[in-house]
């Protein structure tokens, strides 16, 4: 026996390898002992083998070593490949076609009974698997994800640098950056109450680049935001970070599209058409209620605010009379919901701030039902059965509202009734661009428009006219990637004068003396001959959630954060003495 040195993966030995001797390492999975001979499956990253201790083929002491293996023990052995007689084959196993017949064998190290079983089958609590994760990772579905987030990257970094990129990694150690989530602060002992910030991106570093000529830029960045975890968001993630110069957007785009199907075809064998579809955020909002649409099953938002006007229901004449709209949605064939599962959906747009939800259902071969039956007047009734498509089986939804709210609600009402009704093609990928996004949004709390995308975004030149007397109407030069109903990336050209800049900062009521303590020495280097540029990033984490299927980031992060942003294995955010706090100059308060 050669020490511990394998020949092969266990999982991927076949037919092909039958008569061979191989040297196999790994964990034990199970044994069974009949006595004279013990199965045992042997794991490591690649799947499993069944081993055979028989004594008519190896001595007394390896089968005696065979019977005192238990449940995640480490081995190497020595055996011959055997083909299994067609009886024995296991159609459940991937090597199941063959085992391998023990001669010689070392327990290299034993294992105490695991808290978790190490199976794929096993419906564990995550806060299990998340607090012992890495007997977690042992399982082979998470090492395949991981391999496939591997690939995803290693074909990417080839495909930037065929295109000529330059991967320029960008510090750690920084200054808050503009994406407008909360930063994560590092103090430093040198500086007492002046701290650095993690970077929510490479954003400010990736511009200074172009400035200084480096033309294509691209890095597989961390980013780091203090924002509340979901499902498709974490405290610390990846992005593939892009800048060029001298460039349109659809220059970026085509090559973001490039490295996409790059991607798409090496890793799932798709070949992506391109050009991908465009949508604009004006369409994707009336038509999905979101600017970024989940495409892959139809249900779309229609305006009814015409047929409602004046039509006796004072829910939907009022909202129209107040300037608000009224819209709806065709849930084809669901018209057998029962009244508790509709009442759930009007719960759930309540959330979304919606005041109500009036419906009106065509049972099959029964009178039309309606939440406002009251007022439902036949020509009501016939103008929305007509402008909504609507057939025996189907029901209505209608929010009345202000437009924003209407909109809101009900494009993430498809996507509930979607999901309940198992409505999506999970097979299905829908990738295009959003593009002609407002620059501006209102924020209601703070009583000011600010960035939509970040204050570096330039805007469209036709709408300039309308900066200072219609912001709400002057569309950027920013564009998002969505696949799947799934943000996975945005860009913008960017503004590159120092004056036009200066503009910007003045719109979102950013003060002279913040923008430049901000950001004064962006505006300095602006003063220098910046070239026009612009850029994406997507994020690496939710791409390999969607094409490992998963359904949340933590499947495809090696430790991820729980929801609360804690490591559950290492125990962090954690305290720290006292006399490193006094180091820093920092007092705890609670
Ligand atoms: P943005 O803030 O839109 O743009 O981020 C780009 C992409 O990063 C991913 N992402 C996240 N993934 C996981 N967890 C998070 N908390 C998280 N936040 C963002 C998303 C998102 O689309 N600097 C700009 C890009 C540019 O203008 O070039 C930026 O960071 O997939």
């Amino acid at each position: 026996m050669n020490g511990y040195k394998r020949t092969h993966y266990c999982g991927l030995l076949t037919k092909a390898n039958a008569g061979e001797t191989v040297q196999l390492s790994g964990w034990v999975q199970r044994t069974r002992d009949l006595g004279g001979v013990v199965f045992v499956w042997l794991r490591d990253r690649e799947g499993m083998v069944q081993l055979v201790f028989d004594d008519t083929v190896c001595d007394e002491a390896t089968v005696k070593l065979g019977k005192s293996l238990r449940g995640e023990y480490v081995v190497t052995v020595v055996g011959e490949v055997r083909e299994r007689a067609a009886e024995a084959v296991n159609t459940q196993m991937a090597t199941g076609e063959i085992e391998v017949v023990v001669k010689e064998a070392d327990l290299l190290n034993k294992s105490e009974t695991p808290p978790i079983y190490i199976d794929d089958k096993a419906e564990e609590n995550e806060t299990v698997r998340l607090k012992y994760r890495y007997l977690d990772l042992r399982k082979p579905s998470m090492f395949n994800r991981l391999k496939l987030r591997h690939q995803i990257i290693a074909n990417v970094r080839s495909y930037m640098d065929a295109q000529g990129f330059v991967d320029v990694e960008t510090p750690i150690l920084t200054k808050s950056t503009p994406e407008g989530a909360r930063d994560f602060l590092v103090p430093y002992r040198g500086k007492a109450g002046e701290f650095y910030a993690l970077p929510q991106s490479p954003q400010i570093y990736k511009q200074l680049l172009m400035l200084a000529g480096f033309d294509k830029y691209y890095q597989v960045a961390r980013c780091f935001r203090d924002e509340d975890n979901r499902a498709d968001r974490q405290p610390e993630f990846t992005q593939v970070d892009v800048e060029m110069s001298f460039i349109e957007p659809e220059d970026i785009q085509t090559v973001i599209e490039g490295a996409f199907a790059r991607v798409f075809e090496a890793v799932k064998g798709i070949k992506l058409e391109l050009p991908l579809p465009r949508m604009t955020w004006r369409d994707a909002m009336e038509n999905y209620g979101s600017d970024k649409p989940d495409t892959r099953f139809d249900m779309k938002l229609v305006d009814v605010s015409d047929v409602a006007n004046d039509c006796g229901f004072p829910v939907f004449a009022d909202a129209v009379a107040n300037g608000g709209t009224v819209r709806g949605i065709n849930a084809k064939g669901c018209a057998d919901m029962t009244r508790k599962q509709i009442d759930a959906l009007g719960e759930f747009v309540k959330t979304y701030r919606a005041k109500g939800l009036a419906w009106v259902a065509f049972p099959q071969g029964a009178a039309p039902k309606s939440s406002f039956n009251k007022f439902l007047s036949d020509e009501l009734l016939e103008g929305l059965k007509t402008r909504m498509n609507a057939e025996e089986g189907d029901i209505l939804f209608f929010v009345a509202d202000k437009k924003a709210v209407a909109l809101q609600a009900l494009g993430a009402l498809r996507i509930d009734i979607a999901k309940k009704r198992d409505l999506i093609d999970p097979n299905r990928f829908d990738l295009f661009w959003v593009t002609e996004f407002p620059l501006f949004e209102y924020d209601e709390e703070e009583g000011r428009y600010v960035a939509m995308h970040h204050p570096f975004t330039s805007w469209m030149a036709e709408d300039e006219q309308y900066l200072e007397s219609a912001p709400d109407q002057v569309r950027a030069k920013a564009y998002d990637l969505v696949l799947n109903g799934i943000e996975m990336g945005s860009g913008s050209i960017r503004i590159h004068r120092s004056d036009v800049q200066a503009r910007m900062f003045d719109m979102i009521g950013l003060s002279q003396e913040e923008a430049m303590h901000r950001f004064g020495f962006l505006l300095e280097a602006f003063k220098y001959g910046t070239p026009p540029h612009g850029g994406f990033a997507f994020g690496v984490d939710r791409l390999v959630m969607i094409l490992t299927g998963s359904d949340n980031l933590r499947e495809v992060l090696a430790f991820p954060k729980a929801q609360n942003a804690n490591c559950l294995m290492m125990g962090t955010p954690s305290d720290v003495q006292d006399v490193q706090l006094k180091t820093l100059h920092i007092q705890v308060t609670e």
